[in-house]
């Protein structure tokens, strides 16, 4: 009879402050709790989707832990008077370093070096020894310019990148100075950028954005970041382009398939491969988790939630 059904572990702030409102079921055994549940606290590794909710007649809200909602299907809660929230602004810093951490880390070789050292090549000092390029003076292409992408866009000015971006609605003149960040058209972003990181959510209409026609339309020698979503990159092509030298390197966080990844990928030196980490610090889980909660508890108790999925 659990009136709250989570799919992961709580911190024990979120469980005290949703323990009041009836008793909390989950993680273990989360799916069958669902009969009497009226909140679902979820990530994005469960697909809320019409048969999932037919298992809980009585949900009145997904507070779904995570920013993205692409494996929420929100109509179907909206059909069946559900609010659906998620987790913005908690996790944009946390998001934006860890792009910047690929764009360095792929720009500069650090993985490689790292490897080399651990297999014990590293035999002293050596002028031409493990070389990477230069930030300072490059093009950081944005594509998708929301809270994530803006976040990157402030911090590519201190690194000497200029910045550039696509997106959907392009942002008002004084916020694009305060950035210093120019709009371009998708081509421009595409033939100019040194790095071009991805910010945009996972839609129909973005799914596969960068596919092979793009990534050979990209400069020679860039760079691709993704810490968005997989599938905004064909990633058998993503392959391609870095074998065949189109693309110098790639940091990624995030997969098409998650969590296999495309075997081609694991082979390439020149590849960053990050476990889908944007988000991880202990601080940023944490308020996840407690929005997610304040979101519920909101809806448990007749009030509006934090932050609904509109
Ligand atoms: C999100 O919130 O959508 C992230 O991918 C989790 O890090």
């Amino acid at each position: 009879m659990a009136r709250i059904v989570t799919t992961f572990p709580l911190p024990g702030e979120a469980s005290e402050l949703l323990r009041p409102l009836g008793p909390v079921a989950g993680p273990d055994g989360w799916r069958d709790a669902l009969a009497d549940a009226e909140a679902l606290l979820c990530l994005l590794t469960v697909r809320v989707d019409a048969a999932l909710l037919d298992l809980a007649p009585r949900l009145k809200v997904v507070a779904n832990a995570v920013v993205g909602y692409e494996h929420v299907d929100v109509a179907a809660c909206r059909a069946r008077g559900i609010v659906v929230t998620n987790t913005p602004d908690v996790l944009t810093d946390a998001t934006a370093d860890l792009a910047f951490a690929l764009i360095l880390s792929a720009v500069r070789g650090l993985p490689q070096a790292e490897r080399s050292l651990r297999a014990g090549e590293f035999h002293g000092w050596g002028f031409w020894d493990y070389l990477g390029g230069d930030l300072p003076g490059k093009t950081l292409g944005i594509f998708g310019m929301g809270r994530i992408g803006q976040a990157v866009a402030r911090r590519a000015a201190p690194f000497g990148m200029r910045a550039i971006y696509h997106s959907r609605t392009r942002l008002p003149a004084d916020a694009e100075a305060a950035l210093g960040a120019e709009w371009v058209d998708l081509d421009a972003l595409i033939a100019r950028s040194d790095v071009l990181s991805l910010h945009a959510p996972l839609t129909p209409d973005t799914r596969h954005a960068i596919d092979a026609g793009v990534l050979r339309r990209m400069r020679p020698g860039s760079f691709l970041v993704n810490t968005a979503r997989g599938a905004l990159v064909d990633e058998a092509a993503l392959v391609d382009a870095l074998r065949d030298g189109t693309l110098a390197g790639a940091g990624l966080d995030v997969y098409e398939h998650e969590p296999s990844i495309h075997p081609g990928l694991l082979e390439l030196p020149n590849v960053v491969l990050l476990p889908h980490v944007g988000s991880a610090t202990r601080e940023t889980r944490t308020r996840m988790a407690m929005l997610a909660a304040r979101n519920a508890h909101a809806v448990l108790s007749g009030h509006p939630p934090l932050t609904p999925v509109r």
